[in-house]
């Protein structure tokens, strides 16, 4: 194990062109090899060689929080779409539908949101906190137009990626509504941090929520059955007043599919967003 991790580490050594800011892609694939080659390396390690592994980790974490403030600074300035937009295109995509990848290290430094406090267990049909992979969310900025006119709810924000991401990156009135209160405490501590004066976030159940300035809603499945079925008769109530376009991600587009009231925009590729239009 030893010599695993000494020719793993003279090898990142040789080249340091990870250090360029825009090699995150690079780094984020480095960090998660030394962790794995640490982990394994267990407490039989030689001590300076994990001194030396354990020293690289913080140096890259450094270039990382580095680039991750000037992305801040330009998003609290309102300039951070152009930023992330870049990003996006740039980090290697993971083939797997479910998974998370380089770009979700990315957001996650970014918005840097605070570990949420205490959080109650879910009722039955309720799906527990999970949040949508980064590239899905870009793709949904890519695929469906938002602008100043647009009020986008997502119903079962969680921590708040999609609201504060397409915040971020469009003129659209961003609103979270969740369940947990802990969450909206972070994810409302994030858009102040960020002076995102266009995301706002609501603690409520959204059977209760008010939905009647919705434009675009989004539902990364957030709860299922009797729960699903109440909230798709309000959205159909909200539809009878005007157009709306619904967004969804996971096994509720199954759902959302048999509806009605709704078509469906486009046949998306296989495991990312749909978009669903009021007839
Ligand atoms: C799969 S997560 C989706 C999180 C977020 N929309 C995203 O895509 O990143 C589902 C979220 O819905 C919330 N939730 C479940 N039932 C809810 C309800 N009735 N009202 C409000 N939020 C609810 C959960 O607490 C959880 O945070």
């Amino acid at each position: 194990m030893d010599a695993r991790l000494r020719n793993l580490l003279n090898q990142m050594l040789q080249d340091r062109t990870w250090r360029d800011p825009d090699q995150l892609g690079r780094r984020i694939d480095m960090q998660e090899q030394l962790e794995r080659a640490l982990f394994h390396a267990g407490d039989s390690l030689e001590p300076s060689l994990r001194q030396r592994g354990e020293g690289l980790m913080i140096e890259l974490e450094v270039i990382d929080r580095r680039l991750y403030h000037a992305i801040r600074a330009d998003i609290r300035r309102g300039q951070g779409a152009g930023r992330l937009l870049h990003w996006a295109a740039a980090m290697p995509r993971n083939g797997d539908e479910e998974g998370y990848d380089p770009l979700d290290a990315l957001l996650s430094g970014v918005l840097d949101l605070a570990e949420p406090g205490n959080v109650p267990e879910l009722d039955a049909e309720m799906v527990f906190y999970q949040p949508t992979p980064a590239r899905h969310i870009f793709d949904l900025l890519a695929r469906v137009p938002m602008g100043d006119q647009d009020v986008v709810i997502d119903l079962g924000a969680g921590l708040g990626h999609v609201t504060l991401l397409t915040a971020i990156c469009t003129r659209a009135r961003c609103v979270g509504i969740e369940l947990q209160a802990a969450y909206v405490t972070s994810a409302r501590q994030c858009a102040q941090a960020l002076n995102l004066r266009n995301a706002s976030f609501i603690a409520q159940d959204v059977r209760h929520a008010c939905l009647a300035e919705g434009t675009v809603f989004y539902l990364y499945t957030p709860f299922t059955g009797t729960i699903l079925r109440t909230v798709l008769d309000m959205l159909k109530r909200e539809a009878e007043d005007r157009p709306i376009r619904l967004c969804t991600l996971g096994p509720c587009t199954e759902v959302l599919a048999r509806e009605s009231w709704l078509t469906m925009d486009n046949i998306s590729e296989r495991g990312s967003v749909t978009l669903f239009r009021s007839r």
